[in-house]
């Protein structure tokens, strides 16, 4: 159980009436507080970095939506494009024109997506991304990492990171067997087990897919030289290599992990930041691997409201906000450093056991864990101290991910304010 001395009573009612009609009372098991106890916050508005919640309390937020938001809420191009483009046609299922603008934008950020195809989330995107290595490769085995999560497909829920970690279901029930024996699961930043598995499956193996920096078990850096090798050792069995960038595109860096580390991997997927806020994912890559989609080639995808106007003209204005205005994004970042380095000294004065994790503007903080540079340490972090800082701080006003296992977002639009408001609930919650 939680005490919390703040009003969140129309929150808990409205959870009530959720469980009613919707599964648990949410839409994403991610949201239900599980992982933290108590009822999850309602919210009604965001603007910039703060959110609002249905009781009025006022919250400096770190979940930026789990990641799109990285102007904060409401930033003024997107919404006036959203609404112009609305006023314009909300669908057409026939081709628009800005739809290979943002493609042509994305492109730009990352020189590796040579062809794109635009769809609805990042699940689909790297849903696709399977299938089209599959069918390019003619090989049935797939290998992804320890705690990544590369949204909920059947060949993907397997050791994974997110809401399945959080809940205790990494392996879900509902999948066949001849599916998930398919896919092979690596420990993070292991060389030698990563060696280990290229040698046994290596001639079948039709792809990695990776979240180059870890997102989905808390915030885990790849160790440059472990990146490196596993590119090195996809080109020398033939297996193609898939960035799953849907969290660290235009997060880590303008062009993504892949400009950041030096890496061009063959495929990379895309969602969160791309959709300006709205619903949209994307893969990309080379151009040989990517004309063997439908209708160029004979690996099926589609989708009816697949790069959808409303949607393109959010993404538009993000990624031209981001493109016009790279201080913005060097401003985010070095905010999230302001703020790792603030709650590592208050940590270090109060001598409380504590690691911050971060790239760019993503950060976890880990509870009593000491390193963390994989799964395997990730679970060493105090769930229990995790909870009950995760309550001080939401009860101060700080919006956390409500979960040890997820990141937290910065943006460009957190200011000096935000930052001595969230230092000072540190300080008191350690
Ligand atoms: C790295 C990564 N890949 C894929 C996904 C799935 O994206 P979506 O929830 O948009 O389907 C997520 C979602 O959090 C993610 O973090």
């Amino acid at each position: 159980m939680t005490s919390t001395t703040v009003n969140r009573g129309r929150s808990s009612q409205l959870f009530q009436e959720a469980k009613k009609v919707l599964v648990g009372g949410v839409n994403s098991p991610v949201r239900a507080f599980k992982a933290v106890g108590g009822d999850p916050v309602f919210f009604k508005r965001g603007e910039g970095s703060h959110l609002y919640d249905e009781d009025g309390n006022e919250y400096v937020d770190y979940l930026m939506s789990w990641g799109p938001l990285l102007f904060g809420h409401s930033p003024k191009e997107v919404v006036a494009a959203i609404s112009a483009a609305a006023k314009e046609g909300t669908s057409f299922g026939a081709p628009t024109a800005r739809e290979a603008e943002l493609a042509k934008l994305v492109q730009e950020f990352l020189p590796s997506c040579e062809l794109i195809r635009l769809v609805n989330s990042g699940v689909e995107a790297t849903t696709s991304a399977i299938r089209l290595a599959r069918g390019a490769t003619g090989r049935r085995k797939i290998m992804k990492f320890n705690g990544c999560y590369h949204g909920h497909s059947d060949s993907l829920l397997v050791k994974a990171g997110s809401g399945g970690l959080t809940l205790g279901i990494p392996d879900s029930k509902g999948i066949i067997n001849e599916l998930a024996s398919q896919t092979i699961s690596v420990e993070f930043n292991d060389l030698q087990e990563l060696e280990q598995a290229f040698n046994t499956f290596g001639t079948d193996l039709a792809a990695v897919i990776i979240e180059p920096v870890v997102g989905n078990m808390g915030v885990v850096v790849p160790k440059l030289e472990f990146l490196k090798s596993l590119e090195h050792l996809c080109r020398k069995h033939g297996t193609l290599l898939i960035f799953d960038e849907v969290m660290t595109g235009f997060r880590v860096h303008p062009g993504g992990a892949q400009a950041l580390y030096g890496i061009k991997p063959d495929l990379t997927c895309f969602g969160k930041v791309i959709g300006g806020g709205l619903p949209c994912g994307a893969y990309g890559g080379r151009r040989d691997l990517m004309e063997l989609i439908a209708p160029m080639g004979p690996v099926y995808q589609a989708g009816t409201l697949s790069g959808n106007p409303v949607v393109t003209a959010a993404g538009m204005a993000m990624l031209t906000r981001l493109k016009k205005n790279p201080h913005e994004f060097k401003k985010a970042v070095d905010y999230t450093e302001q703020l790792a380095k603030g709650v590592e000294q208050i940590a270090q004065e109060k001598n409380y056991p504590l690691t911050v994790n971060r790239v760019g503007t993503m950060f976890t903080i880990f509870h009593n864990a000491g390193p963390v540079n994989n799964l395997k340490e990730v679970m060493h972090s105090d769930v229990n101290k995790f909870k009950a800082f995760y309550h001080a701080m939401l009860d101060q006003g700080i919006y956390f991910a409500p979960s040890q296992y997820e990141a937290n977002f910065t943006s460009a639009v957190h200011t000096e304010a935000d930052l001595q408001k969230t230092l000072a609930a540190v300080k008191k919650a350690l």
